[in-house]
């Protein structure tokens, strides 16, 4: 077996096991922020006595629940205490190793755009690695400072910081690259809230009850606060992890506004439901996350590279030296630039040019996703050549 088969069965395991562990973390992440805004103050005295601060009833898959929120803690701890850990725990670690399969061992490749800047690919990996640590450092900076501040001044200072974050990368590394670190940070620092806050905080509680202590309320509410952000960031994570299927959204001129506006409409639309399990509905956040959108994806829409009135027509054979210069160094049988042909497309004879012309127009003008990261130094005037021999009908 060679490497680059292996690489990909490595890469497809731990991208469906990421998957799985992922969907379980922000699952239990709506799961409780949905229990906890839908709670209502118990009317039993026997609860009230016992120190019930909020109750529901709901009913699934054929039996009825009734869970209920405790004011700081109970009087007495159950033995067996469920905790919530390992699906933030092993989503971090299995995108960590994802990226480094994906990216930091084939740097060159994902992560080192020549016309952006001349990085090696120890430096591109380097400003990668920093920018999941620094991002926590930052956002926890914050949270320290704000704990008693409004959420609304928090949100505008961290959302400010993660567009500086996104101008900056997507400045030096590719597009692709720069929206998936923009991704992993947030993610980074989510993990970090249940690594370093949430979890500890739990832990403090439960031992100062187990010393026959009354907690410190602190620990609770910095949880609070940590695991309500966290719930926010979920739906701009799941964009940015999509986001390298979708090249025209990174690799527009001002990619880091993109994803500024597009991260923004996702928090948008969290708040609506956050609002709607308290009883609000708020259809302004939506409408505004959806009127964001629009204006993006009709913005980013691709305006069809029509041939310069004028300009020559351009034939296969014109066309096939460009294909071989900018193309088959990793769309080849036996690509030397990366170790298989990407996507399965193969650009190494005539032929296989010609059957996938529209493809070759889409990805090489249209979206200019192709060539990667334009490591082989693509010309505008190359790709004229392209929307030219497209609109001959690919002759
Ligand atoms: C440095 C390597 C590299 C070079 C050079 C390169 N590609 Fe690709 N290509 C890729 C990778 C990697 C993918 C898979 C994309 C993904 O994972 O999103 C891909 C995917 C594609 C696809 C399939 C996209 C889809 O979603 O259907 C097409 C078509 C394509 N490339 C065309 C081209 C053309 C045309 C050129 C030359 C102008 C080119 N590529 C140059 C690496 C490269």
């Amino acid at each position: 077996m060679d490497a680059a088969y292996l690489i990909d069965v490595g890469s497809l395991l731990l991208r469906w096991l990421h998957l799985i562990v992922g969907i379980a973390w922000i699952g239990s992440s709506f799961y409780f922020v949905w229990l906890d805004n839908s709670l209502k103050a118990p009317t039993d005295p026997e609860l009230i006595r016992k120190g019930v601060g909020g109750e529901l009833w709901a009913v699934h898959g054929g039996g009825f629940y009734n869970p209920q929120k405790y004011l700081v803690a109970p009087q007495h701890l159950p033995e067996e205490l469920h905790w919530f850990k390992w699906e933030s725990y092993s989503t971090w670690i299995t995108g960590f190793f994802l990226l480094g399969v994906l990216y930091y061992s084939q740097a060159a490749t994902y992560m080192v755009d020549p016309a952006k800047a001349a990085l090696s690919p120890a430096a591109a990996i380097g400003i990668g690695l920093a920018t999941l640590a620094g991002g926590w450092l930052v956002y926890d900076g914050l949270c320290r400072l704000l704990i008693n501040r409004s959420l609304l001044l928090f949100a505008a200072l961290y959302f400010a910081f993660v567009v500086a974050v996104a101008w900056g990368l997507t400045h030096l590394l590719s597009g692709r690259a720069a929206f998936l670190h923009v991704g992993a940070m947030i993610a980074t620092t989510m993990s970090g809230n249940v690594f370093f806050w949430i979890i500890p905080g739990q832990k403090t509680t439960v031992a100062a009850m187990q010393r026959g202590e009354t907690p410190d309320p602190i620990h609770g509410k910095r949880a609070k606060q940590r695991s309500v952000h966290n719930n926010y960031l979920t739906l701009p994570v799941l964009f940015c992890m999509i986001s390298n299927h979708y090249a025209f959204t990174y690799n527009h001129p001002q990619a880091w506004r993109v994803l500024a506006m597009i991260l923004l409409a996702a928090v948008l639309i969290r708040h609506f439901f956050n609002l709607r399990h308290k009883g609000q509905v708020a259809w302004q956040y939506p409408a505004l996350g959806a009127a964001l959108l629009l204006a993006v994806f009709v913005e980013l829409a691709p305006r069809h590279a029509a041939p310069a009135a004028g300009s020559p027509a351009a034939s296969l054979a014109d066309i096939q030296p460009i294909v071989v210069a900018r193309c088959t160094g990793c769309h080849a049988a036996r690509p030397t630039l990366i170790p298989a042909a990407p996507a399965g497309v193969l650009l190494d004879s005539a032929e296989a040019i010609r059957a996938n012309g529209p493809r070759i127009l889409a990805q090489a003008v249209q979206l200019k996703a192709m060539p990667l990261g334009n490591v082989t130094g693509m010309t505008d005037s190359e790709r004229e050549r392209i929307a030219a021999w497209a609109a001959g009908g690919y002759r």
